[in-house]
């Protein structure tokens, strides 16, 4: 059934496959974002909030903001503002994207906040569905980039298991379509992850073979925040939803 839906970082990375996806099953998709033409909105304001959603049934938050500041004023104030208007103009669901083992990285800002997104979801005024997935295969890809700009490739010890967004983007999709049916009333967080884990150090080899850059490997060392990731916490063995494409597979794609 063709629902009303406004995707909030609609352009970013993951919210423009969301976007296609959502459109690719009949919905009628709005794209926020500050940059938007159509549908403009500042999510650490508040601004063209109401008019972007009048009308729209399901909200899709996909917004980013880098660094602890930005975080705060659009992940955690920004939901807040979010939420509030929702429940004004009757939109009926809310899916938030989170991080699979957010809150086991208490050492680093932007994990913090996401967990304060999260309990403003949980505890705000709109029937929710959390969606937590791991690192995108984009995020590794700009990691190893940059240290690629300086002939490095960065070998750390840390398990992660990244995703493609389009896979992340159909599970959006799949809660999307079962707003209507038995995921009405909402409450439901649920994983999506890559289809295998891997060191860092592994998958920056990876990247480096297919990429032909980043050849001097460089230890880096796990201390502060990252000590948890090197324990694995970022890691989901039994995700709800395992995505297909590894991330060697991704990379050549990205660099045929
Ligand atoms: N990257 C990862 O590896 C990863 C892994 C798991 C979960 N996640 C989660 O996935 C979500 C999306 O991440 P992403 O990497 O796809 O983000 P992204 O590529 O940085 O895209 C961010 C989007 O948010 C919009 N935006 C930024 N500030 C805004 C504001 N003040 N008001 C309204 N829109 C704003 C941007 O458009 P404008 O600049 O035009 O406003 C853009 O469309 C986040 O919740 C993130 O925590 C990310």
């Amino acid at each position: 059934m063709t629902m009303r839906i406004a995707v909030v970082g609609g352009t970013g990375t993951l919210g423009a496959p969301a976007v296609t996806a959502l459109q690719a099953r009949g919905h009628e998709v709005r794209s926020l974002s500050r940059g938007s033409a159509d549908h403009p909105v500042d999510l650490s304001t508040g601004a063209g909030l109401r008019a972007a959603l009048d009308g729209c049934e399901v909200v899709v938050d996909a917004s980013n903001g880098a660094g602890a500041k930005a975080a705060q004023a659009v992940l955690v104030d920004g939901s807040r503002r979010l939420l509030e208007v929702e429940a004004a103009v009757g939109v009926a669901h809310h899916v938030a994207v989170s991080i699979v083992g957010c809150e086991k990285v208490p050492g680093l800002a932007y994990y913090r906040a996401k967990v304060a997104q999260e309990d403003v979801v949980r505890s705000g005024p709109v029937p929710w569905t959390l969606v937590r997935a791991t690192q995108f295969h984009d995020l590794l890809d700009t990691w190893f980039s940059g240290a690629a700009k300086l002939g490095l490739r960065p070998s750390l010890a840390a398990p992660v298991q990244p995703v493609d967004v389009r896979d992340v983007a159909d599970a959006i999709a799949d809660v999307v379509d079962a707003v209507r049916g038995h995921d009405a009333a909402g409450g439901r967080t649920l994983s999506v992850a890559g289809p295998q884990a891997a060191t860092l150090a592994e998958l920056a080899r990876a990247w480096s073979e297919v990429t032909g850059r980043g050849r001097v490997p460089v230890r880096v060392p796990m201390w502060g925040g990252l000590r948890a990731v090197a324990a694995g916490v970022l890691v989901d063995e039994s995700p709800d939803v395992r995505g297909t494409t590894t991330f060697a597979s991704w990379v050549k794609g990205a660099y045929a």
